[in-house]
């Protein structure tokens, strides 16, 4: 990967293969240890990013870290802060945030990453565009040769605007499913609106996609976050890497 900067801790053999979550955890804790007390830190959204909230909220209960506030994600990080008695605030009184740590789907070389598996994707992109550094948190499962590999691009829709949005995605070259909750009731995202999960194929020119994107109205926001990561923390079976974006 670009801008490696490897700070790998050795392995050991012996122990049995560690599971996805446990390196989700892996990578949480570390990128928490970016962290410095006085910080407004951006809180993601997704088992990645929560496991980061309750390493911060233990960092803070022991002492280590002070006067920290944090811009949520979604509900589920809000009140995952709440619980750990992290001090929320908002972009009125902090119209900068220092530090986010965030989950990823899909993350290339370029450190460009597909995000809203967990339908929060629109208001992670604000917190990512306001924010200082934005530091993603993944397994090594999500590193890829090319956004749109393993994942589709969420595209978080207006309702009203469903079925001629689909038609748009799909002259883009996209096979589209609006995403559905395990019920089979339709997914709404904490806006109200719809989420159509769009399957590229392997994305040759991202920005060309998310610019078609970003132009059709109906479309709120689409999952392609480019050029806005500064760091990537990936733990792997050999170790957590930290990856840092060249300037
Ligand atoms: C939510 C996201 C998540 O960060 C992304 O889906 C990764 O989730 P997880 O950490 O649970 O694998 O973008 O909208």
């Amino acid at each position: 990967m670009k801008g490696e900067l490897s700070t790998k801790m050795p392995s050991n053999q012996s122990k049995p293969p560690k599971t996805q979550d446990e390196l989700k955890r892996e990578a949480a804790q570390a990128a928490v240890s970016l962290i410095e007390s006085g910080m407004v830190v951006g809180l993601g959204h997704g088992t990645t990013a929560l496991h980061a909230i309750h390493y911060l909220g233990q960092r803070m209960q022991t002492g280590e870290l002070r006067n920290i506030r944090a811009i949520p994600c979604s509900r589920q990080a809000e009140d995952a802060a709440r619980d750990l008695g992290i001090q929320l605030t908002d972009f009125r009184e902090a119209p900068l945030i220092d530090i986010t740590i965030d989950g990823a789907d899909e993350v290339d070389a370029d450190f460009n990453v597909i995000k809203g598996g967990g339908g929060a994707l629109l208001r992670e992109k604000v917190v990512a565009q306001n924010t200082r550094r934005e530091v993603i948190v993944v397994d090594e499962s999500k590193l890829s040769p090319r956004l749109g590999t393993h994942w589709a691009v969420p595209i978080e829709t207006l309702p009203f605007a469903c079925h001629p949005v689909t038609r748009y995605l799909e002259n883009l070259g996209g096979n589209v499913t609006q995403r559905n909750k395990p019920a089979g009731k339709p997914f709404y995202s904490e806006q109200g609106n719809y989420i159509l999960d769009s399957n590229f194929g392997p994305i040759t020119d991202p920005y060309h996609l998310a610019a078609a994107l970003s132009t059709r109205a109906g479309i709120f926001d689409h999952g392609l976050f480019l050029g806005l990561v500064h760091d990537v923390v990936v733990a792997s079976q050999t170790g957590v890497r930290f990856l840092h974006r060249p300037c």
